[in-house]
This record gives C-alpha cells, structure tokens and sequence, in this order.
C-alpha cells in the first residue's frame, strides 16, 4: 500500500468557510465564531495543516472578510505548506469552486473540508488522502446511523422503516482526484450539499472510509455545545 509511504505535501485542501451560519442563530459568519477562544476556521486549518498530506490550504472567505481571514489564519499553516484565501461565493457550491479554481497546478489530490467541522483530526486528513492516493478517484468519510430511520409522509405517517445497516452518515473531508472533482464542478447543475454527490453525478465510483466523532458538523448551538466538551477534554 503506498499510505505506507505517504507523500509529503501532495495534497491541497479547499475550505468552504462563507456561510452565514443561520442556524447557529445570529452572530456572523459561523466560521468565524468563537469556540474556546479560536475561531472554527483557524481550529479547522490547524488541523488540516497539521497531516503531513496537506500542502497547500484554499479558504473561500465570508464576504467582505477576506482580508482579516488571510490575515488570522496566516500563523495556522506551517511553511512549506500554501495558504490562499479567496472570496466565497452564494452557496457552498460557488465557495468550493472558487476555492477549486485557485489550485495552484502542481496537486492533483484535492480534498474538500467544511469549516463547520472545526475539530476534524488530522489522522482523518490523512486517512482520505491516503486512499485517494491508493488509486480511489473519490473517497469519503462516513460513520454508521445510531437512530432508527424512517420513511413518512406528508401527514406524518410513517411509510416503512428503512434498513439502517445499508446507510451512512457522511462527512467531510472528502478526497477526489482533482480531474474528477474539476468535471464534477463544470457538470454541476444542481445545488448539491457534498461533492461527492457531484462526483457520482458523473458515474464515478465513490469509497468509503471511516469517520470520526471529533468531525462533527456544527450546525445548531447544541453542536458548539459538543464541540466545547470535546475542546475540554482534548479533541
Ligand atoms: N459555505 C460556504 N459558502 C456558502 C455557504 C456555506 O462556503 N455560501 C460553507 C460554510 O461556511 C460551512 C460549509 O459550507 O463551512 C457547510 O455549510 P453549513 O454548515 O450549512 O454552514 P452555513 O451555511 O454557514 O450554515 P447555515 O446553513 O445554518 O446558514
Ligand atoms: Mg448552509
């Protein structure tokens, strides 16, 4: 297996941070909220800069935020890893491409990493990157439903109860092959909330990889909760 023998570097990491973060409640762009005293984007960057795949990091910025980005996250990447910080776009989707289009050429492994998940582990960075590198054009990291899962209708009857062992919760970050997620992106039509589904737009095999806890989405005051704790005790 090449993960024996990893390349140091060979990775870029596109980090969709323009979000308003709505359902966090009111408070700015979410990633640039408070958790134990860093913002969730510097605590994502951090982290992603830290695995050794990880070569250059693209942030795509909240609006009218670009330049106090760059300048917060520029002691978070350790040199000789890249940091650029673009401007975001309306959706996910327009940050993720923008963020794609300011790759400097020489990575042909691009993963892609949502500054909500501010506690991602650096081990997991390389767990995605690794497979990619193994010859999976698009990889993904996933963890196994807890909950009972149920189909309902309108009315709030339920339909049937879906088989939970077949389903996955999926995660981020998510590694292409940089030629397959540069395809998906120009066949992109509609609003997608992962890339991965753009990718299997295209037919493409996507592989699943083990996720982590520590990557949770924060997305409603519950997850900053979570994510204190998990800050507290070490993540
Ligand atoms: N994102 C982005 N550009 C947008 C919208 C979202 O870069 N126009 C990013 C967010 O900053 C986040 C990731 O995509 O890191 C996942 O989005 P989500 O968790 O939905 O964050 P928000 O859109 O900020 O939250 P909300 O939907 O509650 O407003
Ligand atoms: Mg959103």
């Amino acid at each position: 297996m090449t993960a024996q023998h990893p390349l140091r570097g060979d990775v870029a990491v596109l980090v969709p941070a323009a979000g308003m973060g709505t359902r966090l409640g009111p408070g700015g762009p979410k990633a640039l909220r408070d958790l134990g005293g860093t913002s969730l984007l510097a605590h994502a960057v951090r982290r992603l800069s830290r695995a050794d795949a990880v070569g250059c990091v693209v942030v795509a910025a909240p609006a009218g935020h670009r330049d106090e980005v760059a300048a917060a996250l520029a002691g978070e990447v350790a040199a000789p890893a890249e940091l650029i910080v673009v401007d975001g776009g309306e959706t996910r989707q327009h940050s993720v491409a923008a963020a794609l289009a300011a790759v400097p050429p020489e990575f042909g492994i691009v993963l892609v990493h949502d500054a909500a998940r501010a506690l991602v582990p650096p081990s997991l960075v390389q767990r995605v990157a690794a497979a990619v590198r193994d010859g999976h054009d698009a990889v993904i990291p996933v963890l196994p439903l807890v909950d009972t899962v149920k189909q309902v209708d309108d009315s709030g009857h339920v339909i049937g109860t879906v088989d939970r062992s077949v389903l996955r919760a999926v995660q981020t970050p998510q590694g292409f092959r940089r030629s397959v997620l540069e395809a998906a992106h120009r066949a992109a039509v509609d609003a997608l909330t992962d890339d991965a589904g753009l990718v299997e737009k295209l037919g493409v095999r996507v592989m699943c990889v083990p996720g982590s806890e520590a990557a949770l989405k924060i997305t409603r005051p519950h997850d900053l909760a979570v994510a204190e704790i998990l800050l507290r005790a070490g993540a």
